[in-house]
């Protein structure tokens, strides 16, 4: 190939590999194998190597330098590399907000941007007329080390920001790139494994590991380390981007990734919002993060603020509360739920841990107890993650003084004084057998009004407890016996209220088969497989007549669960409640009833999610497809008649969904579904 038409294929293969890996790297999308990819950078790197006079500093093959550095050089930065105060609860936010307002000499809140923490380490890029220059680390805030041909091996770092020229600082000048070096979670992982295959010594964890791998002499140890750079500040001399919304939609629009969770809010019950979300939301980030970033909004007034020590006026870092703890435990009581399943709970000394006061925290069973070796006054380690029951993970014996207890469970049950005992042998915890115990009754009537049940508005435990206390129920079925003139005599009610709660119960006397199944708290039974008796069984009367055999006949029923079916229906108290319910009124909907009174393009369809959607979580679409009696599968598989694509969706699914020819759809057919 003579040179200029080498040139041409050249800048070719450039623009194609760098829009291969903008796609990859930065918008987490494919437009092509990796080795196609591979293979177009072997032919550019052959041509280069014919007329190497082509190479540019911003050719895809100079991700790679072959000089092993001796020593890294220190760079001072020209702007400081600043850090942040932390903040650790909304109202150090709000003095944060009213000493900024006090120091701008504002009245109004001002807005504040907020981004995810992402722990990894800070890392500047220097771009001079749109090509990557230099690359520094951090240091000391004023002075960092020379990191480029490390930096350059990161896929995710564009070598040019030139691109579509939308602002001038892309083609000319200087401009400074600032963000956050991470190693993804699953990447750390999967390098520890191979580690471990290879006998090496463990990473221990993915930030020590990003910051080990940047400080490599040998970019090419550097280039296999799967490392990403998320963008978070840009700064433009010329100071065209006026709010740091600006900013991050700048850095997006020239060829960086940054986090797309970020938002501008007015309000701090919108912070706060932001925050308790993201620290329930956490484990699913794909880097680690210890909290969220807040800054004041406008740039000027942020310059403005100033800076105090290493960190700006402007900004502060609220820090996750940490997911575990340490506390005594108080003491131990038993706990018994709706099924008669005797708990042992420990009464802890109030402690805050991720984002929530816990007090209390389930010990199961006391086998549990006996093998972690728990005693009451014991200085324990507590674990909490998002909204799970706090756990007590082990107690800190070498703490101990000699005045810890240990535990035994009590024969007869703490409420009724009736024996605790298994109900099968290989059972592991005890339960109170007495059907009619107080503290059985009050969780199974919980139960039934939960979200997930019958959905009863103002069905909470206090109501329960009162309820049943002053003799207005004594069950599930009399909650539809309840009269106004009665329930307004307790303390806990007024006219309204009384109403309102009476409402609630009447306006569920034709409740969907499945929540009522549910509700009535049968052992074994989840919602998930009531779903499955109401879809077999279409009514209630159908699975009341309901053989073992035939139970277990239904996909993803047992043994287990048809016994405590047959059990459940057969037990002459459960007669009486479901006949009390029948003369009461209450009637649920038939299963095909309840659905072809919805919709068509659901029913009986099989759906696989996959990537994020952009209107709903993935629980709530699947609660959708199922409400509308629509099936949800975690693969693509021949019964399979829709996959919906979110964001990032799966490469696998899709290649399987083509092979078997599935349609198809994406987000917005999928919503128009469900109308
Ligand atoms: S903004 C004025 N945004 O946290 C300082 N920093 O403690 C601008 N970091 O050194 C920082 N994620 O390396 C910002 N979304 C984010 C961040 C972030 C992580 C790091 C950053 C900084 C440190 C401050």
């Amino acid at each position: 190939m003579n040179k200029t038409k080498a040139q041409k294929r050249i800048e070719k293969l450039r623009v194609l590999i760098n829009k291969y890996r903008y796609n990859y790297h930065v918008l987490d999308k494919s437009i092509m194998s990796e080795a196609s990819a591979d293979s177009l950078k072997k032919e550019l790197a052959d041509l280069e190597n014919l007329y190497p006079e082509l190479i540019t500093p911003d050719s895809p093959t100079q991700r790679v330098s072959g000089a092993v550095l001796k020593q890294f050089t220190s760079v001072k930065h020209q702007t400081q590399m600043l850090s942040l105060n932390d903040v650790f609860s909304v109202s150090e936010i709000s003095d944060w907000i009213t000493r900024s307002k006090k120091l701008l000499n504002i009245s109004k809140d001002p807005e504040l941007f907020l981004d995810i923490k992402m722990d990894g380490l800070a890392c500047s890029l220097i771009y001079v007329d749109g090509i990557l220059v230099q690359g520094v680390t951090r240091g000391d805030g004023y002075q960092g080390e020379d990191v480029t041909n490390n930096i350059k091996t990161i896929e995710a770092i564009p070598l040019n920001i030139r691109g579509n020229q939308k602002y001038s600082f892309q083609s000319q000048g200087r401009v400074e790139i600032r963000g956050e070096i991470v190693m993804f979670k699953k990447d750390f992982i999967a390098l520890n494994e191979e580690r471990k295959r290879e006998g090496l010594k463990l990473f221990a964890n993915p930030r020590n590991t990003a910051a080990g791998t940047i400080r490599q002499l040998d970019s090419k140890l550097v280039a296999k380390r799967k490392l990403h750079f998320i963008a978070y500040d840009l700064i433009d001399p010329q100071k065209i981007l006026k709010t740091n919304f600006e900013v991050y939609k700048a850095l997006a629009e020239i060829g960086f990734r940054v986090n797309n969770f970020y938002q501008k809010v007015t309000k701090l019950v919108q912070v706060e919002d932001f925050l308790k979300t993201w620290d329930k939301k956490r484990e699913q980030l794909p880097f680690n993060s210890d909290g969220i970033v807040l800054k004041i909004n406008n740039r000027e007034d942020f310059s403005s603020l100033g800076i105090v020590g290493k960190a700006p006026r402007g900004a502060v870092a609220y820090k996750f509360s940490a997911e575990q703890s340490t506390t005594r435990i108080l003491d131990i009581f038993v706990s018994i739920g709706r099924t008669g399943l005797a708990t042992p709970v420990a009464i802890l000394k109030p402690v805050q841990i991720a984002g929530s006061l816990v007090q209390m925290a389930t010990l199961h069973n006391e086998q549990e107890i006996q093998k972690k070796d728990i005693r009451i006054n014991d200085t324990v380690i507590v674990h909490k993650a998002g909204d799970i029951i706090p756990e007590v993970v082990k107690p800190l014996k070498e703490l101990r003084d000699g005045s810890e207890k240990v535990f035994r469970m009590p024969k007869l049950c703490p409420i009724c004084h009736k024996p605790l005992s298994k109900t099968n042998l290989k059972d592991i915890g005890l339960r109170c057998q007495n059907s009619n115990c107080p503290s059985r009754i009050y969780k199974q009537i919980i139960h039934f009004g939960s979200k997930e049940a019958l959905d009863i508005e103002g069905l909470g435990e206090k109501n329960v407890i009162a309820l049943v206390d002053n003799g207005l129920i004594n069950d599930q079925a009399d909650l539809y016996k309840i009269k106004k003139k009665d329930l307004i005599k307790l303390d806990r009610f007024g006219e309204i209220s009384s109403e309102k709660l009476i409402n609630n119960i009447i306006q569920k006397k034709e409740p969907l088969l499945r929540d009522f199944i549910y509700g009535l708290g049968i052992l074994h039974v989840g919602s998930k497989t009531a779903l499955d008796l109401a879809r077999h069984f279409n009514t209630l009367d159908n699975l009341k007549k309901a053989t073992e055999q035939e139970l277990e006949n239904i996909e993803g029923i047992g043994k287990v669960v048809a016994e405590s079916l047959i059990e459940w229906f057969n037990n002459p108290a459960n007669q009486v409640l479901l006949k009390k319910f029948e003369d009461l009124g209450l009637k649920p909907q038939a299963y095909r009833d309840a659905n072809l009174s919805t919709t068509s393009k659901i029913t009986n369809k099989k759906f696989v999610i996959s990537g994020t959607l952009n209107s709903m979580t993935r629980e709530e679409a699947i609660d959708k497809i199922i409400a509308l009696g629509g099936e949800f599968g975690q693969s693509v598989s021949r019964s399979t008649d829709y996959i919906v694509l979110g964001n990032n969706p799966g490469k696998s699914k899709i290649a399987k969904a083509r092979q078997l020819d599935i349609k198809i759809i994406d987000e917005q057919k999928f919503l128009s579904f469900l109308i």
